[in-house]
């Protein structure tokens, strides 16, 4: 098993940073034989070269590693975000992840978020006419291809069914963009009529969001087109208590392509002052270790985060005292006390029940 770590820039490299010690543990202590490798991409060898994602980066990334966990890209130096998009954007469309799964985990149950990811607003169509040195006309164009927000709908339909989910929301706008909200209501009405199991609704995306802040219980399943579903991912990441908690996986079904991030950018108002919140890259890297296969592994990391989230120890936004790194060393050490368990447990005789 290979992974390819991105760290990128700002917050993003320093939890990242702080997270891959959890690897080491879990290979030493399970024998998992993960390897990685490290990728510098980011502001500043955007600025020092003007290379964003180098050439032959998606091949290599495809067919040589398992998974890919990205910390963030976002640098003021880059104020148009030039090298995000072409280092995340590309990431994205290049390697057709067009799943984006952004659990929100509430207070209230977990809401099943899916975001599609390489379209709608995203395609980067569109252009500028600039009349003495400024902007007079704008463009970006919204591009959705039946095809893409068919596989898309159908995955999720079929991962909420597979995992006991009874109920899915589509958020659109078709009020006022009714061409691709026109594709978006069809295939999902279409595709939803094969999953009875799920009771299916729609929203408007403004009153959606009213209704999510009021009352999260009443959502199970969301899909979402790739706008929407970055707002909406913030909006939940509030609700759960912080960007710092929120993890998300870009996923490729067909070809099993996996990249795994926070949802969090690059948070320059605290970048460089240690304190940025690891949760969401250890919870990502717990995603990226569930794409590999490593399912138990994923939920003892899971456990000792949550742990670790409750105490003085977590970071200043989760309302401790702690840093990055001290917030991870402690997240370790629960971790390895868990494998620890586990490994004693495995040499007891066994019991009857
Ligand atoms: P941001 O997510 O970086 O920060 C928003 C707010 O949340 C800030 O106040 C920040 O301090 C706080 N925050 C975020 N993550 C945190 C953490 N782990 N611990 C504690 N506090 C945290 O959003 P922004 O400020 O709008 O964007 C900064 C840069 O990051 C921009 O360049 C943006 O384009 C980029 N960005 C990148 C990604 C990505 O790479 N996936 C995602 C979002 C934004
Ligand atoms: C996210 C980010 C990105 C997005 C930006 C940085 C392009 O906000 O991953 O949520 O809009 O997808
Ligand atoms: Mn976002």
């Amino acid at each position: 098993m290979r992974l390819a770590v991105i760290p990128g820039d700002g917050i993003g490299r320093e939890v990242v940073l702080a997270v891959l010690p959890v690897l080491a543990l879990l290979n030493e202590a399970c024998d998992l034989g993960v390897e990685h490798d490290v990728f510098g991409w980011g502001a500043d060898e955007w600025l020092a070269t003007g290379t964003g994602l180098p050439d032959g980066a998606l091949d290599s990334l495809a067919t040589e590693y398992q998974a890919i966990v990205l910390g963030a890209l976002g640098d003021p130096r880059i104020p148009d975000m030039a090298h995000g998009r072409s280092i995340l954007l590309g990431l994205r469309r290049g390697l057709d992840l067009y799943v984006n799964y952004r659990p929100l985990d509430l207070p209230t149950g977990r809401i099943d978020l899916f975001r599609e990811n390489t379209q709608g607003l995203y395609v980067g169509v569109g252009g500028t006419i600039a009349r003495r040195g400024s902007v007079s006309v704008a463009i970006d164009e919204c591009v959705y291809t039946r095809e893409t927000v068919e596989k898309f709908v159908r995955f999720g339909l079929r991962r909420l069914a597979d995992t006991g989910r009874t109920k899915v929301t589509l958020v659109h706008k078709s009020n006022a963009v009714p061409n691709t909200g026109r594709l978006w209501q069809e295939v999902f009405e279409a595709e939803a009529a094969g999953f009875p199991q799920l009771s299916a609704g729609q929203e408007y995306v403004d009153s959606f969001c009213y209704h999510l802040v009021r009352d999260p219980s009443s959502y199970e399943g969301v899909l979402a087109p790739n706008l929407f579903g970055d707002i909406i991912s913030d909006i939940g990441a509030a609700l759960m208590g912080g960007l710092g908690l929120a993890s998300s996986a870009s996923i490729c079904p067909e070809t099993g392509c996996g990249l795994f991030e926070p949802v969090h950018g690059s948070a320059p108002d605290i970048a460089g002052k240690g304190i940025a919140n690891p949760a969401a890259a250890a919870m990502s890297l717990a995603m990226a270790l569930d794409h590999m296969g490593y399912g138990k592994q994923a939920v003892l990391l899971r456990d000792s985060v949550r742990e670790v989230a409750g105490t003085e120890l977590a970071t200043p936004d989760l309302g401790g005292s702690g840093t990055t790194e001290g917030f991870m060393a402690e997240v370790t050490d629960r971790l390895g006390a868990r494998l620890g368990g586990e490994a004693d447990r495995a040499g007891e005789p066994a019991t009857t029940a």
